[in-house]
Formats: structure tokens, C-alpha cells, sequence
């Protein structure tokens, strides 16, 4: 319990309170909560052998998803079992079971991978960094490293910062009055970039042009990672892999390919003199190289295309919304980009509407007592957080785009926010992001600098697929204009 609650203070000041009396709270009702069985957990039936198959591709197949279980959730409440594809979950939406199950989710909370992920892993004996980790392993690594990563940025990371978001706006200069031709991968290249400017700190001038290649091709062979996986939502990676399809082989490519360009880039920057995280992870007592390696290329996996994503869907939307995207240019003239108010809020606001991770895991380590149901040790219980962002229960018009609903009102509460809790862009609890203020301090810098210089205009709706992670059906067209 000690150790859970410290674990919280590392990661979130604000949730300490939260916990201990949440937790106190849970103790105490545990035996005045209606206890039922988990047959009593509504179980949605298919058809033997291909299960719920046919009414997930009449929905829209694996891209759909998010709708498809929005769809279940409506017709069988918050909480109900089903087995789609070789995931056999009980799925959530209420915010309050949300919280129950983070608060019981143990020392070492566990989530799943996908498979064709941990298959490749175990076929060519890869050992990864902190997400595939588990156990007292994991435990271990995550604590030395939330103290490096949830410390302020220095000052130099910034001035790198900077440096990679002027790279790619000198180079959008030559679009002014067009739609920006490759829109996310040019932002894939930013992520990378930006994660290579926190590795390297006040030297990363100096390394930009050594790396640039490597950069390039992660940042294509990392999104080509993801598009291939999405495709393992209904034939077993291993059946796969026994009968040579070519998804399989594209996975196996795209992923080796990702591996390699990442040690190239990891094994350039070690050389440097660095005064960046690469400095403070080499620092780790009793650390080598190759877990050196680990940790940063799963961070540069983690951060290519959440953060590349986030930022388009930022734009995306600012770009739909003229009056909200000049009172951020006026914001952003009175204010510092890390203390504008309206910026944050849209970032939240965004991150709300395109939840990147539209569905959160957990594997329970222990009986877990949720409001109505009781969920077995050893069962995967996944959160539909696009479900539960999108209520009207927790958001007043929750299809709004609106960025002031998250202003304060005097009674310290937000203006149109019933249950913040019902959005998480970034997890909770021991296991959440561990990037989340690296990506947050990214997105920031970036949006703040394409509005002050362009006035942005998007010129076609999209609406969510998944690719794994939250992406646009279709690709966003921006133009920009010159301010
Ligand atoms: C907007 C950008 C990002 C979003 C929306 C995002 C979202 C998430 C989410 C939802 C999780 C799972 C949390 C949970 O299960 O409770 C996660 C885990 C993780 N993220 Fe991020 N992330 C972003 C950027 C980054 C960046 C820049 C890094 C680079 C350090 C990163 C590294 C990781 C790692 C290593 C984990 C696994 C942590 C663990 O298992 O202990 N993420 N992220």
C-alpha cells in the first residue's frame, strides 16, 4: 500500500489524496457492495468457432472498433464480457469502475501486449524496454526512471526543442497557400526528432545532420510497424506465422526494420557527449549498453506515433475551429506556450475527443471488486475509453469540440466537465504514460509555434479509424497561410 501510494506521488501529486481515501473508501464498502457473480457479467454470444466475427466486419471490421464496442456497450450496459478475434476481455466504460480497478490493480499492474509483438519477441529471442517489461523487473526500472522523466526539462532540451520545430517550419515555409503535402510523416519525423533532442540536450545542432537518415527511415519503418499489427485483429498472429501469410512476413520486415534503424540511431547519439536523458539513463548504476539501448528504443517506438498523431489531430481540429485558433494566437502572444491556458485545454479537449489509446488494459493480479460485478483473478479487463469520453453522462455535448469546458468555474470545478476521470489520455496509476510530459511539453511547442506563424485551415472532415492507435480515416489535408 506504501509502496502503490508512493508510486502515485511520483507520478501525480494531485492523485494522492485520491487514493488513500479511495482506497480507504473501497476497504470500508466492500462488504455493503451487492456482490455478484461473474456470470452475472452480461456475455455477448456468437456463433461457434468465428465467435462475434460477422457483426464486427458488418460494423467496420478491426478500424471500427471503438464504434463497434461503443454499439455493445449501449446495447448491454457498462460492463460486459466478449471474445473478439483471441482477446476474451471484459470490457468497462464507467469511470467509477475505472477507478476501482486502478485502485486494485496491485504493485506491479500488467497489460497486454499485442500478440504478434510478444510472438515476434519470443521467435527471435528479443529482450524490449519498459512497456514489455512485468514483475519486479519492470518495477524496478520503472521507478529509477519516473524520477528521471517526470523531472522539470532543462533548459537546453527546450533550445533543441526549438531547433526541431524551426527545421520543420522553415521547411512548410515553401507550402504557405497549399496543403501541406505529408502531413504526418513530416510529424513522425518531429517526434523522432524531438526524442532524439531530449536524448542528446545542448548537443543536438551538432548531431542533427549525422542522424538525419536514420531518422528518415525509423520514422517510415515505425508507422509501417503499426499498419502492419492492426492487421492481426482476426487471424491469430501465430496462424500467421504456421501459414506464411504475408501479413506475417510484412510485420517481421517492418518490424526488424524499426529495430535496426533505432540501434543505428541509439548506437550514433551514445557517442555523443550528451547532457540529455541519454546522460541521466547512462547514469543508472550498474546499467550496460544493451539495456541502455532497450529502454530508449521502446521510447523512441512509444513516442514516433502517439506523439505524431496527437499533434495532427491538435492541428486537425484548430484547423476546423477559426475563432477558438485566433483567441490561442492572441493567447500565445500574451503568454508563455507552457502557461497558456487555452492551449493546454485544447490539448485536453483533443485528447479527449481522439483518445490515441481508445481502449487501456489490465490484467487483474486478484479478484477485482467493481461497482455491481466482481472480475476473476487473471482476467483482462479493457477500459473503452472512447466510449466513456464521448458521454454525455461525463461531458455536456460531448461531441462538441470545446476547449472552454475545461475552464474553472469559482467552485473549483470544470464548466461542461461532469467526470474528468472519464478521459485518460495517458493511462493511470503506476503504469501510465511515462512520456506524458515529454509529449505534452512537444505538443505544446509545436502547435504554439505553427499558430503564431500560420493561420491553419483544414480543408476535409475525417473520422477515427484505428491503426492500432486512434488515426483519421482519411488523410488530413492543412493549409497554411502565412500570418
Ligand atoms: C501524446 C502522446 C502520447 C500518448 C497519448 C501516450 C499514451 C500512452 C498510454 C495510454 C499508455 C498506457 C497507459 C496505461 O496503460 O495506463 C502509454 C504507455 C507508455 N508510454 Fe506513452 N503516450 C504518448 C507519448 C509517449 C512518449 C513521448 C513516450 C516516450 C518516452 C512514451 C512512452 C511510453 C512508455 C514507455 C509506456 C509504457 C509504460 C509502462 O509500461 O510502464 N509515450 N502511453
Amino acid at each position: 500500500m506504501t509502496a502503490l501510494v508512493n508510486e502515485y506521488l511520483i507520478l501525480n501529486r494531485s492523485s494522492v489524496f485520491f487514493v488513500n481515501t479511495f482506497k480507504m473508501r473501497l476497504l470500508s464498502t466492500k462488504n455493503i457492495i451487492k456482490i455478484k457473480s461473474k456470470e452475472d457479467i452480461p456475455i455477448v454470444k456468437g456463433l461457434p468457432i468465428v465467435g462475434t466475427i460477422f457483426s464486427i466486419l458488418s460494423a467496420g471490421g478491426g478500424r471500427k472498433l471503438h464504434e463497434y464496442i461503443d454499439m455493445r456497450h449501449q446495447q448491454y450496459g457498462s460492463v460486459f464480457r466478449e471474445k473478439i478475434g483471441p482477446v476474451d476481455a471484459v470490457w468497462i466504460s464507467n469511470p467509477l469502475d475505472m477507478k476501482l480497478l486502478f485502485a486494485q490493480e496491485g504493485k506491479f499492474p500488467k497489460h497486454i501486449l499485442p500478440e504478434a509483438w510478444l510472438l515476434y519477441n519470443d521467435t527471435y529471442g528479443q529482450k524490449r524496454g519498459l512497456y514489455f517489461m512485468d514483475g519486479k523487473e519492470w518495477h524496478m526500472y520503472r521507478q529509477i526512471l519516473n524520477r528521471i522523466m517526470f523531472k522539470d526539462l532543462n533548459a537546453n532540451v527546450i533550445k533543441s526543442y526549438n531547433i526541431v520545430i524551426d527545421d520543420l517550419l522553415t521547411e512548410w515555409n515553401s507550402y504557405t497557400g497549399q496543403v501541406v503535402p505529408n502531413l504526418i510523416a513530416d510529424l513522425y519525423k518531429v517526434s523522432i526528432s524531438f526524442m532524439v533532442a531530449n536524448l542528446v540536450g545542448s548537443v543536438y545542432e551538432k548531431c542533427k545532420h549525422h542522424v538525419s537518415e536514420d531518422v528518415n527511415c525509423l520514422a517510415q519503418s515505425i508507422q509501417k510497424v503499426f499498419q502492419c499489427t492492426v492487421k492481426f485483429t482476426f487471424i491469430p498472429a501465430k496462424t500467421a506465422k504456421l501459414l506464411k501469410l504475408k501479413i506475417w512476413n510484412d510485420f517481421i520486415h517492418a518490424v526488424e526494420n524499426s529495430i535496426e534503424y533505432a540501434n543505428n540511431l541509439v548506437s550514433k547519439l551514445m557517442k555523443y557527449n550528451s547532457d540529455g536523458l541519454l546522460n541521466s539513463i547512462k547514469n543508472i548504476p550498474d546499467i550496460h549498453n544493451d539495456m541502455i539501448k532497450k529502454l530508449i528504443i521502446d521510447f523512441i517506438i512509444a513516442a514516433g506515433d502517439t506523439s505524431a498523431y496527437s499533434t495532427q489531430w491538435a492541428l486537425y481540429t484548430i484547423g476546423l475551429h477559426k475563432n477558438i485558433q485566433n483567441n490561442l494566437r492572441d493567447g500565445l502572444l500574451k503568454t508563455d506556450f507552457l502557461e497558456c491556458d487555452l492551449l493546454i485545454n485544447i490539448l485536453k479537449e483533443v485528447l479527449r475527443m481522439y483518445p490515441l489509446a481508445p481502449f487501456l488494459t489490465r490484467i487483474t493480479p486478484s479478484d477485482i471488486y467493481l461497482t455491481n460485478h466482481i472480475v476473476p483473478a487473471n482476467s483482462l479487463i479493457v477500459m473503452s475509453m472512447f466510449t466513456c469520453s464521448r458521454n454525455e453522462k461525463y461531458f455536456i455535448n460531448p461531441n462538441e469540440f470545446n476547449p472552454y469546458r475545461w475552464n474553472r468555474l469559482k467552485n473549483n470545478k470544470y464548466n461542461s466537465v461532469i467526470e474528468p476521470f472519464a478521459t485518460l489520455p495517458y493511462g493511470f496509476g503506476a503504469r501510465s504514460c511515462i512520456g506524458q510530459r515529454m509529449a505534452h511539453t512537444q505538443m505544446c511547442i509545436t502547435i504554439a509555434e505553427c499558430i503564431k506563424r500560420y493561420e491553419i485551415e483544414t480543408m476535409n472532415p475525417v473520422k477515427i479509424a484505428l491503426d492500432l492507435i486512434t488515426v483519421p480515416d482519411n488523410s488530413v489535408n492543412l493549409k497554411i497561410h502565412k500570418v
